[in-house]
């Protein structure tokens, strides 16, 4: 019997590797508990919901008393722990959020989950915990910590916690750090989504500064298949780097995004630049290809292309996004249903 509370299961990541394991069956139950910020939908989770081996709790990971009343009888004996504040732009504008949610939150499902005796704790993370790199080299697992958005830095000190909770009580934890995700689900506030989105809308594409920044892009079942490999094989107390192999410009992204959707690059519109932002990541994942057996399977025009052809067929999904409406899903169909509040 394994049964696995997975964090942050409405957002992208974690809604893609709920599905994903309930259809390979490798888990007899999957206790999924979630906020529901901006970012979290339970329209992500169309197909499982009505899964009896999937419950959903909706609870706010920094609430330790609301954690706890929440999974209060629920048993599980292994975590997956998605659940984070996500976008960069969002952490420059107003860090307050990633402080509460990544790090604090954090600390509270260590908490937890140790007390709860778990067999096993991954704890999923970034690349960008690593900073940027120049024109050349890769990020490896033994790369320095030298994070530069307050993103990456509440990622950096959530990773720094799992790391204390191992050494300081043999907490059974194990680290990954993924390169830059795409694939369905993902909010339209991302690169691809957003550039997929607006091209299907003719509304204009913001390129920020040169668009010449870096980004190693992998399909998130790559990614989720990852987790799984180091959920499954992976040895307590390590870190794993996931990636794609599949190093592009954000210029050429976008512009593969205008030629298939055959739009005109007139729509590109260069923007004022992020702040501090990184000019190029890029992940050595030797470890975990030779250590667990995993590589990442989707090439990036593959995966591209079907993406696409999955926001085209789904745009209710992201037009309800951007109008907001998706907001009133929950309380509307699952507030009395799930007991949440
Ligand atoms: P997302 O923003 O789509 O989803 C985050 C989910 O966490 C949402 O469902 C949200 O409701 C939930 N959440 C947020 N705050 C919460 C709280 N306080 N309590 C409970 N739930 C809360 O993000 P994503 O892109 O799916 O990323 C998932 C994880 O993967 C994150 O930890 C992120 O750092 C990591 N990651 C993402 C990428 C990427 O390219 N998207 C790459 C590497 C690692
Ligand atoms: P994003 O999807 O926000 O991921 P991250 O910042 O975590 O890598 O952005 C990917 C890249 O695309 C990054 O270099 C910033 C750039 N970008 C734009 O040029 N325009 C945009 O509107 C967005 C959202 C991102």
């Amino acid at each position: 019997m394994t049964s696995i509370l997975v964090t942050g299961g409405a957002g992208f990541i974690g809604s893609n590797y709920v599905r994903r394991i309930l259809a390979s069956g490798v888990a007899d139950s999957v206790v999924n508990l979630d906020a529901l910020t901006y970012s979290g939908n339970l329209e992500n989770l169309d197909g499982v919901l009505d899964d009896p081996r999937h419950r959903f709790v909706k609870a706010d990971i920094a609430d330790a008393p609301g954690v706890d009343s929440a999974l209060g009888g629920i048993d599980f004996d292994q975590v997956v722990h998605f659940a984070a504040e996500s976008h960069v732009d969002r952490s420059i504008e107003d860090a307050g959020a990633f402080l509460r949610t990544n790090v604090l939150g954090t600390q509270v499902l260590l908490d937890l989950a140790r007390r709860r005796g778990v067999t096993r704790f991954v704890h999923v993370s970034t690349d960008e915990v690593y900073g940027a790199l120049g024109p050349t080299g890769l990020f490896s697992e033994t790369t320095p910590l030298s994070p530069n958005s307050p993103y990456a830095a509440s990622k950096a000190a959530s990773d720094l916690l799992v790391r204390a909770a191992i050494h300081t009580h043999g907490f059974p934890a194990l680290i990954t750090r993924c390169s830059n995700n795409y694939g369905p689900y993902q909010f339209p506030e991302k690169l691809i989504p957003l550039m997929v989105s607006n091209a299907l809308e003719d509304r204009p594409l913001p390129v920020y500064g040169d668009g010449m920044q870096v980004r190693d892009w992998i399909h998130v079942n790559d990614h989720c298949d990852g987790i799984e490999a180091v959920r499954q094989r992976g040895r307590v107390g390590e870190v794993y780097n996931l990636g794609g192999g599949n190093e592009r410009a954000n210029i050429q992204v976008v512009k593969a995004i205008l030629a298939a959707t055959s739009k005109p690059e007139s729509l590109i519109r260069y923007v004022a630049d992020r702040l501090g932002h990184d000019r190029r990541y890029a992940i050595d994942a030797t470890k975990a290809e030779t250590e667990l057996g995993w590589s990442p399977l989707v090439s990036f025009e593959a995966g591209l292309a079907q993406t696409i052809d999955w926001y085209i067929s789904n745009r209710r999904w992201w037009e309800r996004i951007k109008s907001g409406a998706y907001l009133e899903f929950y309380a509307r169909h699952y507030a009395a249903r799930l007991g949440g509040n």
